[in-house]
């Protein structure tokens, strides 16, 4: 019988897709996927340090990791515990410091090292604790085994790393600079993708539309260009790209709004606040003006396109008209979805030895204020979509028999009756219900 992983995930769309470029590498190996832990002889944690909350679960999780490697020893099995991801990066050998039961750390850019890895610590179980937080010059992507579709949705990484250091972010220390991969590459893995189940591409860079990856001539080319080539593979569906920054957004990159018709109507383009002073001390190159600018060519791009936005409450200084531009940001843009959050201080960044920090308790109320705005806006527009017909991307089972569920083009959850051979395929549905999470509706 084949040995077994188990990996979960913390974090974001970039962490899901390297989970299963790891995931890819064990089965290579000869690995089997299990979902239950206590039956995983290697457990895996892929970890997320954007924010405290994100970091401090994995400790958690960590000390019931070890607890079931215990009793599994009691009954003879061995269980090798690794972690990987941005809190690496950011503890390095702390986190053996404080966990020596983890037998391997493995930084965001090393992790085609984890056979080897896997490797040394079975031919010789008294050496473990094993720390790898190189940014190597040689490119992870060359060293995996060819991406397959995740399913009837896949992710597609063409952009790692990012330049920008805003005050508040520590993704620059730990995902390093910014990496394009050549066109080539992206082109070959987005066709293998499609080749083997995928109807939906979705693009993936911490700073996607600053993409700049080399041709077969060794030009640059932009994130533009890169979707035109892809919207030519034939059976692929759907393409998103995801996360954009405000001041990258070119307008070639606008245009393909209007010229790429698979290519769907909604951008997550994080503006993080509203109020320019606040934008100047995140050292985000952008203010409202500009952000609203873009956002106005794009809906002129493509009239039917709706975004979403990231947002962070409390930064330090921010004050009750700082925030007050944030809400009148909302309103001016009206966010279909969006993800908020109270500012989170990280150790290494800019912001976090500001001294005007926000107190916890503003923080928490500026946050339900924005958030009953935004899922009022959320809300709002789902109910907008009953007695609309949408083609919706089926791609999980529903909780009744006969229920699935799928994606519309606005990345809503939608739930219809429908027969169970439609899974991995589009279908026409109207809709009927609405809440502010999830549509339901009717196959036509
Ligand atoms: N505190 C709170 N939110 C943060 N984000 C990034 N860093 C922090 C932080 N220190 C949020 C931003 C970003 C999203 C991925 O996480 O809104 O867009
Ligand atoms: Fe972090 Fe800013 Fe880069 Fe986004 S653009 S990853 S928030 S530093």
């Amino acid at each position: 019988m084949s040995e077994k992983y188990y990996i979960k995930t913390f974090g974001c769309q970039m962490n899901v897709y390297d989970s299963s470029r790891i995931a890819d590498m064990l089965k290579k190996e000869g690995y089997e996927e299990t979902k239950h832990q206590n039956e995983a002889d290697i457990v895996l944690f892929n970890t997320c340090h954007i924010r405290e909350k994100a970091a401090e679960k994995l400790f958690s999780d960590l000390g019931r990791a070890h607890l079931i490697q215990l009793e599994r020893s009691e009954a003879g099995k061995d269980t090798i515990i690794g972690v990987v991801g941005c809190v690496v990066q950011a503890e390095d050998e702390q986190i053996i410091k404080r966990a020596p039961y983890v037998d391997f750390a493995v930084g965001p850019l090393m992790y085609h090292k984890i056979p080897q890895l896997l490797q040394k610590i079975q031919q010789n179980r008294e050496e473990h604790g094993f720390v790898e937080t190189d940014f190597p010059a040689e490119s992870k992507f060359d060293f995996l085994p060819e991406n397959r579709a995740q399913g009837a949705c896949s992710y597609l990484a063409v952009q790692e790393g990012c330049n920008n250091f805003c005050t508040y972010c520590v993704v620059p220390y730990t995902r390093g600079v910014e990496y394009s991969r050549p066109v080539a590459e992206v082109v070959k893995e987005a066709k293998r993708l499609v080749e083997t189940g995928t109807l939906e591409i979705n693009l993936l860079g911490q700073n996607v539309n600053s993409y700049h990856g080399e041709d077969e001539n060794g030009k640059e080319r932009g994130l533009a260009y890169l979707l035109h080539k892809i919207a030519e593979i034939d059976g692929l569906k759907r393409i998103r790209y995801t996360t954009s920054y405000p001041a990258d957004m070119s307008d070639d990159l606008i245009a393909c709004h209007k010229d790429i018709s698979i290519l769907m109507p909604y951008l997550h383009l994080p503006v993080q606040s509203g109020s320019d002073r606040i934008l100047k001390a995140m050292n985000r190159r952008h203010n409202s003006a500009d952000y609203l600018r873009v956002v106005e060519k794009l809906y002129a791009a493509n009239p039917l396109l709706k975004m979403s936005s990231d947002f962070i409450v409390g930064f330090p200084g921010e004050s009750d008209d700082d925030f007050q531009k944030t809400l009148d940001i909302v309103n001016k843009v009206k966010y279909i979805q969006a993800f908020s959050f109270k500012y989170s201080r990280r150790a290494g960044t800019p912001a976090a030895v500001m001294d005007n920090q926000v107190e916890e308790k503003v923080k928490k109320e500026r946050l339900d204020i924005l958030q009953t705005l935004l899922f009022d806006y959320q809300d709002k527009f789902n109910k907008s979509c009953i007695g609309k017909t949408m083609p919706v991307l089926l791609e999980q089972k529903g909780r009744h028999k006969g229920q699935l569920i799928g994606r519309t083009p606005y990345m809503q959850n939608l739930h219809v009756e429908t027969k169970s051979d439609n899974m991995n395929k589009i279908i026409n549905v109207v809709v009927s219900e609405a809440t502010t999470n999830s549509l339901s509706g009717k196959e036509i």
